[in-house]
């Protein structure tokens, strides 16, 4: 098994050549998929130390490198304020754990029926930058997905950058822009039905173009084009929204599964176009402003080879396996112990630790990408004279230390809250921990004992 980290797009399609090996990225599906042993992988091709995590504009079109995660989608100014949709996509996408490590690029490549960021794309009708051994070609978006994991990507290629056309169609007086994720909790849930609509107006709410995205109703996220012709140059009102929110419905071919009936989702798919196109309250439509994202330069490590990385603050080299997780590299090799195996899957949070200083399931991560990174375990929380660290107390104080399994995991995401010296707001503390799981008591606790060492930070800063 070799484990390599090219630095130029040029070298990992020279790599790609080579039998069995794989592209990996943020591993959010990849993984997944080895654990499960779906996928047996040789040696890897880790695309994370190139430079393509960058949102550039150029005069025609936004450019997002294949490499931007997710979480920088949802938060990026110049995705929020412009391509609102796919930042609401983003933000949809599992956990923050998750969010943090999960590429556009693999979501797109992975071509689940269930991908979010491909819904959330779908609608800014974009162009697939891929480059293999026999140059760069830009596919269209409805020419991409060909069937559940199967896409127009050949052996070989990879995918770089994706470019979103920033016109709107000629005479748009006033945009409506939707994003809707119907799924049966909160955060960690695969999509029952997604809805993405973009329907652009003209001075008298005449419908220049509608584009419609869906995901989870077919085996494919794609355009529902029967109800895009049909509304076309129509006058939008209610009656028009009904006729067209049914078309969506009979347009869409979902299955039943354990998550839901198809008939169950041509039914919301038809209840979330209506909302699209009656809830005119957010209208948009304005030019392009915001900074571009220069690529994050990756941290110096050698191509393949034993890997140095930060852990806890000590400088850490590894000559072992780099397939394996970063859970197994630190708990079997480096004996810290502290990070548990919960699910293995991302679900639960219980292997949280900090790379860079962001949350992440280091059940998500091989260790070969830990190769000049920082990595924090709930070790590394603990103050200097081995007594417990500020969010460590607070889980004390507060008696929300419920079990050795999760509160870890749980004070690794306090940790990076207090770290960016965030308000503490019950929101944001749900939203924090919303990676985590409990099984046992609860919350509550949980929640009082992050918000204490959230105002504690606040007093020492002061
Ligand atoms: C607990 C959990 C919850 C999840 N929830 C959601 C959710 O709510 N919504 C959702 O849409 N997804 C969800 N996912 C799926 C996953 O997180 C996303 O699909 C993610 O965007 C995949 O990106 P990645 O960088 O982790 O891909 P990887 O796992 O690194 O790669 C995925 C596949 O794409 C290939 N690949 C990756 N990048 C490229 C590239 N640039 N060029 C060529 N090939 C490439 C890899 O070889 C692999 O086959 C979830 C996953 C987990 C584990
Ligand atoms: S999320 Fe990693 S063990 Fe559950
Ligand atoms: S804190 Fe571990 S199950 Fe509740």
């Amino acid at each position: 098994m070799t484990y390599y980290r090219p630095r130029t797009v040029a070298r990992a399609v020279e790599l790609l050549q080579k039998p069995d090996v794989r592209v990996i990225s943020g591993g959010t599906d990849l993984v997944v998929r080895m654990e499960k042993g779906l996928v047996e992988c040789e040696d890897f091709v880790d695309i994370s130390y190139l430079a393509l995590n960058h949102i550039n504009l150029t005069d025609t079109d936004i450019v997002i490198g294949a490499g931007v995660t997710m979480a920088t989608l949802a938060r990026h100014p110049l995705i929020t304020e412009h391509l609102p949709v796919l930042a609401l996509a983003a933000r949809d996408v599992a956990a923050p754990q998750i969010r943090n490590r999960a590429t556009i690029g693999g979501n797109i490549v992975n071509a689940s029926p269930a991908a979010d960021g491909v819904c959330g794309l779908s609608v800014h009708d974009p162009l697939f930058s891929v480059t293999g051994p026999a140059g760069t070609r830009l596919i269209p978006f409805a020419d991409f997905f060909h069937g559940p994991g199967r896409s127009a990507l050949l052996p070989g290629e990879l995918l770089t950058e994706i470019h979103i056309p920033r016109a709107q169609p000629e005479g748009t007086v006033r945009e409506v822009a939707h994003w809707f994720k119907h799924g049966n909790r909160l955060a960690q849930v695969i999509s029952v039905v997604a809805f993405a609509g973009r329907t652009f107006l003209d001075a008298q709410d005449k419908v220049i173009e509608a584009r419609f995205g869906v995901a989870s109703v077919a085996p494919v996220p794609y355009r529902v084009r029967d109800a895009e012709a049909q509304i076309r140059g129509r006058v939008l009102d209610t009656a028009l929204a009904t006729e067209i929110a049914a078309v969506v419905g009979r347009s869409v071919t979902p299955i039943d599964d354990q998550r839901g009936s198809a008939a169950y989702r041509r039914n919301i798919a038809s209840i979330l176009a209506r909302r699209h196109l009656t809830d005119f309250a957010d209208g948009r439509g304005r030019g392009l402003t915001g900074e571009p994202v220069a690529p994050i330069p990756a941290p110096p490590c050698h191509e393949e080879g034993a890997i140095t990385f930060t852990l806890n603050g000590a400088d850490v080299t590894y000559t072992g396996d780099q397939s394996v997780r970063l859970l197994d590299m630190v708990r079997d090799h480096l004996g810290f112990t502290g990070t548990k195996n919960g699910c293995g899957e991302g679900e639960c949070g219980a292997c949280t630790v900090l790379v860079d200083g962001d949350p992440v399931n280091a059940c998500m991560m091989l260790a070969g990408n830990a190769a000049g990174r920082t990595v924090t375990t709930i070790e590394g929380l603990t103050a200097a004279d081995g007594t417990p660290g500020l969010v460590q107390q607070a889980f004390v104080d507060a008696g929300a230390v419920q079990c050795g399994f999760c509160i870890p995991g749980f004070e690794m995401s306090a940790q990076a809250l207090v770290d960016n010296a965030a308000e503490p707001s019950e929101e944001t503390i749900r939203e924090a921990i919303s990676g985590n799981l409990c099984r046992c008591t609860g919350y509550i606790k949980i929640i009082d004992a992050v918000k204490l060492a959230m105002e504690r930070n606040g007093e020492v800063q002061e």
